[in-house]
């Protein structure tokens, strides 16, 4: 069976949301546009248009839209190709951390925003993740260096990105502000879940050869984490902080 390791946190985000008729709504760093999927079915006949947006369009494919969604490619770090005053609700879920200059996309996400319009971003706080198995220094090793290594694809990485947002959003006095935290918690050690999906790509660190974390060490972390499956001790949890901010008129 395949789960949706989202749906937790999607729960929690669409409790914060209130979309007014005919919403007009974006997702910056959209992916595969799960998340507008989702929020399709959450809020039925509420939204009148709803727009992904990537710099890359390698994963569109890999998910079923349907008008109201459309997907572009499009570099979030520049100028959003928006006019003034067009959205009614903006998402954007881990893709702050990639973009160097944050204050122009919070200036760029106030402007094209309609006044009194909602942002929420949602960013997990990278060095906050936790995994539970024997080999304390070991996990903590592995976590601590994804989090701190910036990937080819990446413009920047902060992997305190989760704590900061608020004040990136605050500071600027552009928008009301709110922030509330949500842990994802798994208790099972399987494909599909973000706790596994996480330790395949911590591989990254020996593949590219970061010095960071070696094969061996990577071998042995995988071990533990299937020690702590078998032996029923296994914990994930990954805190997303969900910042939201109303703009003010
Ligand atoms: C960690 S993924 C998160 C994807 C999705 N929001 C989610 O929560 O599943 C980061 C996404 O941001 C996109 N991205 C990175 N830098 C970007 C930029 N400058 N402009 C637009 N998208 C960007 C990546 O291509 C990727 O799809």
């Amino acid at each position: 069976m395949s789960i949706n390791k989202f749906l937790s946190l999607n729960k929690a985000v669409f409790e914060q949301i209130k979309l007014p008729n005919d919403a007009v709504v974006a997702d910056l760093g959209c992916r595969d546009a799960g998340f507008l999927v989702g929020l399709q079915h959450a809020f039925p006949d509420k939204i009148y248009q709803a727009i992904g947006v990537d710099i890359t369009d390698k994963w569109f494919k890999d998910v079923k839209y349907k008008s109201p969604i459309i997907l572009k490619k499009m570099d979030c770090s520049k100028k959003l190709e928006f006019e003034d005053n067009t959205f009614d609700f903006i998402f954007s879920a881990d893709m702050f951390e990639c973009v160097s200059d944050k204050k122009l996309l919070v200036s760029e996400i106030h402007r094209i925003l309609k006044p009194g319009g909602v942002v929420i971003c949602v960013n997990c706080d990278w060095d906050s993740v936790v995994y539970n198995g024997e080999d304390k220094e070991l996990i903590s090793k592995a976590i601590h260096a994804y989090a701190v290594t910036k990937q080819p694809w990446m413009d920047d990485l902060d992997s305190w990105i989760g704590r900061r947002m608020y004040g990136f959003f605050n500071k600027c006095k552009l928008f009301e502000s709110s922030v509330c935290v949500h842990n994802v918690v798994e208790t099972e050690y399987k494909e599909g879940t973000f706790g596994y999906d996480l330790s395949l790509d911590i591989a990254w660190l020996y593949k590219e050869n970061t010095g960071a974390l070696t094969k061996r060490e990577y071998d042995e972390f995988i071990e533990v984490l299937k020690s702590a499956q078998n032996d029923r001790s296994y914990i994930f949890s990954k805190p997303y902080y969900i910042y939201k901010g109303k703009k003010r008129v």
